[in-house]
Formats: C-alpha cells, structure tokens, sequence
C-alpha cells in the first residue's frame, strides 16, 4: 500500500531550521516528561503554499492566530506545559493583547533632572499588570515553547516531530490543531525556481490535494493521546456532519466545529456520543469574556475524565 504522507516528506525537503527546532522540542519535552505533568501541542494561524522554490508570491488564508495564542494562555493557566507550534507574524501568547500601535501608546516619557525614562501610564496599569506576571511566571518556569512556522511544508515537518516526541506521555499528551492548514498546494517538482514572469502572459496553477495529516498522526505518530481537531466551514447546514465525519474518519476525540463569521462567539463540541454547544453571551462579550477560556475548561474537564485510571 502507498504511504501517501510519506510521499509528501520524501518530495518535500525539511526546512533549514528544521534541526535547531527539533532540538528545542526535545530539549522541552524531556524536561517535561520527568515531571510527569499533562502536555498539550497547540498548532495556530494559517501555513503559505509558495507558488515559487525563491518564493516571492504565496496562497495564504485568513487565520489571525487568535485562538490558538488565547487557547495557550488558557492552558498554561490549568498547569499544562505548551509547544505553541504557530505562523509567524501571527498572535503570540501574552504579547498578543498589545499589539502594533497599542504597545506605544501604553508607555509614557518621563523626565527627572534631564534624564529621559520610560513608563506604563498609570491608567493602564491595571490592564498590563496581570498579563506581564502571568508572562513572568510562565517564562520562570519555562511552561511554554514557542515554534515557528511559515509554509505548509515547514508546518507539517514540525507537526510530525512534535507528535513524535509526545509520544512517551502517553494519555498526558493532548494534540489541539487549530491551525488553518492549506487543503491545496504546488509539489515541489512542479514549481518553478525563479519568481514567475508577468511577460510570459497569466499563469495557468494547478493546486493538488495536500494529504490529511490527521489519519497517520492519530493512528500511528501518538496513538495514545488526546487529539483534538478543528473544523471551520462557512455553511451553517454541513458543519455538524463534517465534524461527525472527520471524527468516524479519523477516530480521534473531538472536533471543535466553527463558522468563519462567528467563530469568536460560538463554537460547536463534537465527540462520538455528544454534541454541545459553547457560547458567549451579550453580556460576557461586554465584558471581554473570550471563548478560548471556555473551550479550554471543557477540553481539559475531558481529557481528565480521559486520562483518569
Ligand atoms: O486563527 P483564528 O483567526 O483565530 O481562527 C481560528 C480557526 C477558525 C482557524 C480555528 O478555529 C479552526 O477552525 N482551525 C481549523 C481550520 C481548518 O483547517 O479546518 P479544516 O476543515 O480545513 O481541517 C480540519 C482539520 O484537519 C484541522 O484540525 C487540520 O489540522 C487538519 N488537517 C487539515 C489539512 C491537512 N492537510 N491535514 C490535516 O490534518
């Protein structure tokens, strides 16, 4: 029978910093097996399918990361240590609640006898306060590995070394893959070297179905651990079917089911016997209530029940 995954790794070369990573990743995941605490492998935000080997241009898609760095804090916070396997330039846990131009205007400018000095203003305090010793205390007890990705191959590389190192945790590994990862791409055989020429007219692309990762890291990579998938469709009517679908599929044990639109207000949790609904309501949206802090109670609740005796 043809591996067709395998296929993929033996046309596809690893990435240059596949080695540094993978060494970051054992270095974690040893330290963290003494301990013999839960892990979980967050994967978040969107892979790029370059059109070109010195790729200048690329298909990307919408993910902004935002579940998946708001899912990590909420995982750290129930005691797990974390691989949060992202895109770059995508939200980072922590760091994510001051971005871009709101980090600067945090900060105010101070003078005391010529000498300039930096500060967070008074009445923002509050708000920055928590998060930066929530930060502190993950970073002092080295909870957390942040790992780089870009594009659907360098995703996948690092997706199978990671579950590959989970594997000695056994029922304490959890897999939550809420990345966006492309369905289609170019072979690397097909692509061209140079960025594409405008003057040879438009390109005519023909995109191939990327293997689903899904069936050999549920059966094969960590056939023990608690692997949760995400499904986002943008039609209401076939979303719970796809999720049940995915489920028999694949056989893993959940799939959280999100419509594009609404997916910061309303999730659905499937598993074989159950379907549930998880929302936020108007008042818990005023109150910058996030979803993520939701689902991660019930993932956590269920993978106890999971990994109890
Ligand atoms: O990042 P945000 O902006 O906050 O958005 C969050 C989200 C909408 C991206 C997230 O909640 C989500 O739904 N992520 C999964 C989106 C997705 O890829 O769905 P899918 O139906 O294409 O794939 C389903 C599952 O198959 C995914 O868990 C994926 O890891 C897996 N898959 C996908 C492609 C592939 N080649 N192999 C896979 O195994």
């Amino acid at each position: 029978m043809s591996i067709y995954w395998e296929e993929f790794y033996s046309t596809h070369a690893a990435p240059a910093d596949f080695g540094d990573n993978k060494a970051r990743m054992e270095e974690f995941t040893a330290r963290h097996l003494a301990k013999m605490g839960k892990i979980a492998l967050i994967t978040s935000g969107g892979t790029t399918v370059p059109l070109e080997h010195n790729t200048v241009r690329f298909v990307d898609n919408f993910s902004a990361g935002t579940r998946g760095s708001a899912s990590a804090e909420y995982f750290l916070q129930e005691d797990y240590a974390v691989i949060f396997l992202y895109r770059f330039k995508s939200l980072e846990p922590f760091v994510r609640h001051f971005m871009g131009q709101k980090f600067l205007d945090l900060l105010e400018i101070t003078k005391n006898e010529g000498a300039s000095s930096i500060q967070v203003k008074t009445n923002v305090t509050e708000e920055v306060l928590p998060i930066l010793q929530q930060y502190q205390a993950v970073k002092k007890s080295q909870q957390l590995l942040c790992v780089g990705f870009t594009s659907l191959a360098d995703y996948l590389w690092l997706l199978r070394a990671a579950c590959e190192l989970l594997t000695p945790f056994k029922t304490r590994a959890l897999l939550y893959l809420a990345a966006a990862v492309s369905d289609f791409y170019i072979p690397s055989h097909q692509m061209p070297t140079h960025k594409m020429q405008s003057d040879s007219g438009p390109p005519t692309i023909s995109l191939q179905l990327v293997p689903k990762m899904l069936k050999p890291l549920v059966s094969l990579w960590v056939p023990e651990a608690f692997v949760v998938s995400f499904k986002l469709e943008t039609d209401e009517t076939i979303l719970i079917s796809k999720a049940r679908g995915a489920l028999e599929k694949y056989n893993h044990k959940m799939v959280i089911a999100n419509i594009l639109q609404t997916r910061k207000q309303k999730v659905v949790v499937v598993t074989s016997n159950t379907v549930t609904e998880l929302l936020l309501t108007p008042e818990e949206i005023q109150s910058d209530l996030e979803i993520e802090e939701k689902i991660v109670k019930f993932v956590t609740k269920s993978h106890a029940v999971f990994c109890s005796p």
